[in-house]
């Protein structure tokens, strides 16, 4: 069997979600206060072990202003996996996960990897979106689910960790 797998692995979903700033906890082990909003799109990489295995993420991380929505198909298109990011302090940024599953459901590879992440986790007191309506989500649609904070680590290399074990597995 194949040990080094590479995967295409892209982010979506609102401005300000977060997207940028779990990449780089993730890649580089860092957080910005002031972190920019992406232009376009940013190209990340980053090798996962999973036993003596390796998976080794091909990082997209898109634009969540909408005037880039319509290059988002080039960087789902072929996707291994998909990360869909929400901040849990906005609610209109859930509603705006929802469509981008919407849209990979219809859209997209059937076979590609769904995750959503609600981020901003060390921000509790300002939550909008509880948990379990998350989680109830996530469930009725196929997604896995956890809670992130890309300030904290909360669960970021987790995530990661968890899709490169159902690439593994696949
Ligand atoms: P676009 O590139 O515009 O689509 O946004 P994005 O999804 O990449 O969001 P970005 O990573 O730029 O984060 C937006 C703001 O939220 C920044 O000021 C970050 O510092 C902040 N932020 C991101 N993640 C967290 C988090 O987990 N907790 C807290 N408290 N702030 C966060
Ligand atoms: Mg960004």
């Amino acid at each position: 069997s194949n040990k080094n797998k590479n995967a295409k692995l892209v982010l979506l979903g609102d401005v300000g979600a977060g997207k940028s700033s779990l990449v780089l906890r993730f890649v580089k082990g860092q957080f910005i206060e002031f972190q920019e909003s992406t232009i376009g799109a940013a190209f990340f990489s980053q090798t996962v072990s999973v036993n003596d295995e390796s998976v080794k993420f091909e990082i997209w991380d898109t634009a969540g202003q909408e005037r880039y929505h319509s290059l988002a198909p080039m960087y789902y298109r072929g996707a291994a996996a998909a990360i869909i990011v929400y901040d849990l302090t906005n609610p209109a940024s859930f509603t705006r996960a929802k469509k981008w599953v919407q849209e990979l459901q219809a859209q997209g590879n059937a076979n590609t990897i769904m995750a959503l992440a609600g981020n901003k986790a060390d921000m509790l007191e300002a939550r909008k979106v509880t948990e379990e309506e998350a989680k109830t989500y996530a469930q009725e649609n196929g997604l896995f689910f956890m809670e992130t904070s890309a300030k904290t680590a909360l669960n970021v290399n987790d995530i990661f960790y968890e899709i490169a074990k159902k690439l593994v597995q696949a």
